[in-house]
C-alpha cells in the first residue's frame, strides 16, 4: 500500500468484493484522480456540475476539495474527510453521497465516538431477539439500513481498538453476521468516514490500526479550517443570518459592513460551527433590522473569562443536580449529541457521563 497499490484484498475473498475493488480502482482512473494537482475549477462551474447545495465558498482550497469530491463521488471509492471540528466535515460526507450513483439510497450517518465497545456489534450489525438478555427485540443494525447507500462512519478516531477490528472485517470482504444468527449476510455500501484526529499519528502511536487505516483512506479529503479562508467568511455568515431569519421569523434582517470585518477578524476556533452559533445568536439579540459589531461582540468577546460567574444562575434558584443536569443538555446540544465531546468538554469519562444520563433520565 505505501508503494502505491490503491487496495489489497484478503482471503478469503468474496466475488462481489472484488468486482467492486476492480470497479472503484477503473472509476477513479476514468476520473483522473491519480497524482493530479491542477488549478481548482471556478465555483460556477462546480455548480453547473454537480449538486452542492448548502455547502457555501468560494475558496480555492475549498474548490480543491470539492472538485476533488465531486469527481471521486460516483467510484464507490472509501473516501476519508478530516479536518478541524466544525469545519464542514458531514457537509462534505452528504454531498459526496448526493452526487454519487447511491443517491436515491440511503446516507446513514453512525457516530462512532457515541458507541461503547460493548454495544458497538449490536449496533452496527444488529441482533436477533433473544440474543443477550436484554434483546426483547430484533434490531437492524446500521449496515444493514444503509444497504444500497452510503455509510457514513464519523469520529471514526475515537472508535476503541476491539471494535476497530470487527470493524475492519466487514469493510474488507463486506460481509458481517447479526448478533444471535451465525449466517454471515452481504452488504452493499460506499464507506466514507470522518475525524477530527490525526489517524496517521494515532497509527505511528498504536492507538488506530494501520491495516484500518488504508482501508477507509483510498482518497483523503482535508477541509481546511475557517481561519485559513477568511474570505469565506462573510458569504458564510450571509448565509446562516438568512437561514436564521427565516427559523426565527425575524426577516429583513442584514448585517453591517463592519461587522462583517469584525467577523474575517476572529480565529473561529469553533469554525462553521461556531460561526453559524454566533450569528444566530447576534440576530436573536439584535433590536433593530441591521445586526452590528455590538450584537456580535456582546456575546463572542465578552462571555468567556468576564462572564463566567455572572453566567450562574442566583443562589438559591437551583441545585447542584440541576445546574448538572442543564450543562449536560446545553453540551450535547452544542456538541450535536456527540458524546465522546460532551464527555471530554464536562471533564468526564463516557462511562461516567452515560451514568449522569440514567440518573437525570437524559436521552443522549
Ligand atoms: N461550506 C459550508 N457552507 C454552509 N454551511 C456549512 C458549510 N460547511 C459546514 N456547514 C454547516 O456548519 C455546521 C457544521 O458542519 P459539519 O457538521 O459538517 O462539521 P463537522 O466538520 O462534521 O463538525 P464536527 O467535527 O464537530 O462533527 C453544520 O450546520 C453545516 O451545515
Ligand atoms: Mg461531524
Amino acid at each position: 500500500m505505501q508503494a502505491g497499490a490503491s487496495d489489497f484484498i484478503t482471503k478469503p475473498w468474496t466475488n462481489q468484493q472484488i468486482v467492486q475493488s476492480v470497479r472503484t480502482s477503473l472509476g477513479l482512473a476514468a476520473a483522473g484522480q491519480i497524482g493530479k494537482q491542477s488549478e481548482p475549477p471556478s465555483r460556477d462551474d462546480l455548480n453547473g456540475r454537480y449538486d452542492l447545495d448548502g455547502i457555501v465558498g468560494r475558496d480555492p482550497g475549498l474548490l480543491r476539495i470539492l472538485e476533488l469530491a465531486t469527481r471521486v463521488a460516483p467510484t464507490d471509492a472509501s473516501v476519508l474527510v478530516t479536518g478541524e471540528s466544525g469545519t464542514g466535515k458531514e457537509a462534505i460526507a452528504e454531498a459526496i453521497h448526493r452526487n454519487s450513483e447511491r443517491r436515491s439510497g440511503p446516507f446513514v450517518k453512525v457516530n462512532l465516538g457515541g458507541i461503547s465497545a460493548s454495544l458497538f456489534e449490536s449496533e452496527m450489525f444488529g441482533h436477533t431477539k433473544g440474543a443477550f438478555t436484554d434483546a426483547h427485540q430484533s434490531r437492524r443494525g446500521r449496515f444493514e439500513v444503509a444497504n444500497g447507500g452510503t455509510i457514513l462512519l464519523d469520529e471514526i478516531g475515537d472508535l476503541d481498538t476491539s471494535s476497530q477490528v470487527k470493524l475492519l472485517r466487514v469493510l474488507q470482504d463486506r460481509t458481517y453476521e447479526v448478533l444471535g444468527s451465525s449466517q454471515p449476510r452481504t452488504v452493499d455500501v460506499r464507506v466514507i468516514s470522518a475525524t477530527n484526529r490525526n489517524l496517521t499519528e494515532m497509527v505511528a502511536l498504536g492507538q488506530f490500526r494501520e491495516d484500518l487505516l488504508y482501508r477507509i483512506n483510498l482518497i483523503t479529503v482535508h477541509v481546511p479550517a475557517l481561519r485559513e479562508r477568511p474570505d469565506d467568511i462573510p458569504a458564510l455568515a450571509g448565509h446562516f443570518l438568512e437561514l436564521a431569519s427565516k427559523a426565527y421569523g425575524k426577516v429583513g434582517m442584514s448585517i453591517e459592513a463592519a461587522a462583517f470585518r469584525w467577523l474575517r477578524g476572529r480565529p473561529w476556533p469553533g469554525n462553521i460551527r461556531e460561526l453559524k452559533n454566533v450569528v444566530e445568536r447576534a440576530l436573536l439579540v439584535a433590536r433593530g433590522d441591521v445586526v452590528t459589531v455590538a450584537d456580535f461582540a456582546e456575546h463572542a468577546g465578552a462571555g468567556a473569562a468576564a462572564g463566567r460567574s455572572h453566567a450562574l444562575p442566583d443562589v438559591g434558584s437551583m441545585t447542584i443536580d440541576e445546574i448538572e443536569r442543564a450543562m449536560i443538555i446545553k453540551s450535547l446540544r452544542h456538541h450535536d449529541g456527540n458524546v465522546s465531546r460532551v464527555a471530554d468538554s464536562l471533564g468526564l469519562s463516557r462511562a461516567a457521563l452515560y451514568r449522569r444520563f440514567e440518573k437525570y433520565e437524559i436521552e443522549p
